[in-house]
Parts: C-alpha cells; structure tokens; sequence
C-alpha cells in the first residue's frame, strides 16, 4: 500500500489517502484500458477479501458500454447506475475525475462531465483507492 499521488501502478492497486476526502477534493484515475473490464473503488478501509464499504464503486465495462456507478455496503452492491454509455474504449487511454461535491461526486471522463452519483454514505469515511485489473494505471492522484 502506498500513500497518493503514485504513478504506474501495478494493478490490482490499493492506495492510501491519510486526510481522506474533503468536499471538493478530486481524485484523478489515468491509464489505458487493457481488458473488457477496469474497476475502482474508493473504499473505507483496506480490505478488498471481503471488501471493505465502498462508498463510490466504478466499473469500466467497454464491451457492455456501460460505466456502471454503485456503492458497497456491509458485504453487498447496492442499486447500479448505468446510463450514459460508456466513452472509455478498450486499447484507449482514459482520465477519470472524481469530484467530491456536497450532494454527489461529480464523475468526469476524459474531461467531460459523464455522471453524478449521489451520495449513499458519507464521502469522509472514504481512505483508500483501490483498483482492479484491467487497466494499465499511469496515475493516481489527489488535487
Ligand atoms: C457486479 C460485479 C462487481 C461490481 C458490481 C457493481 O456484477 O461483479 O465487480 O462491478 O457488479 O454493481
């Protein structure tokens, strides 16, 4: 585990956010997707085996073109977000931003504004990123 920003990453990845998310506070995914499938999860503890609560999961999933948005809670999914198509292609370089704003976390991709999810637990509980395969990661950071 390591502490935010880290650049190429092996994947799967968990990383540390010590001061973990202030309103307004962005954490920004980069890298080229590699397989069919690429998840993240900002996550409040470290434990992926069963996972600890995930109060923003994303999954890439080009081939379903969907980015599905959902929490996970207590050792369960929630109810998915799915509409908006999926602009990350398989092979293609990708940029995800995450901004926590008071209501929702703003999810931009590729620089353009893609979804908002609203919150379902609280963003302050959230000190980890972890990411799956699936991706070749060049960065993870915090602004
Ligand atoms: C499941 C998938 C999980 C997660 C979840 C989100 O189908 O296996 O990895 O993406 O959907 O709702």
């Amino acid at each position: 585990m390591s502490q935010l920003p880290v650049y190429n990453p092996p994947s799967p990845f968990l990383g540390f956010m010590p001061a973990g998310l202030g309103l307004y506070r962005k954490v920004v995914i980069r890298g080229k997707m590699t397989h069919d499938q690429f998840n993240i999860n900002l996550q409040s503890g470290p434990n992926v085996n069963p996972r600890d609560d995930a109060p923003l999961h994303i999954s890439i999933r080009p081939r379903d073109q969907v980015i599905v948005r959902n929490t996970y809670q207590f050792r369960s999914w929630g109810i998915e977000e799915r509409h908006g198509g999926c602009p990350v292609q398989k092979r293609s370089y990708f940029d995800i931003q995450i901004t926590v704003k008071p209501d929702t976390y703003s999810i931009a991709v590729n620089g353009c504004h893609f979804a908002e999810f609203a919150h379902r637990q609280p963003y302050a509980s959230v000190r980890f990123v972890h990411i799956g395969e699936g991706a070749q990661v060049d960065a993870i950071v915090m602004e």
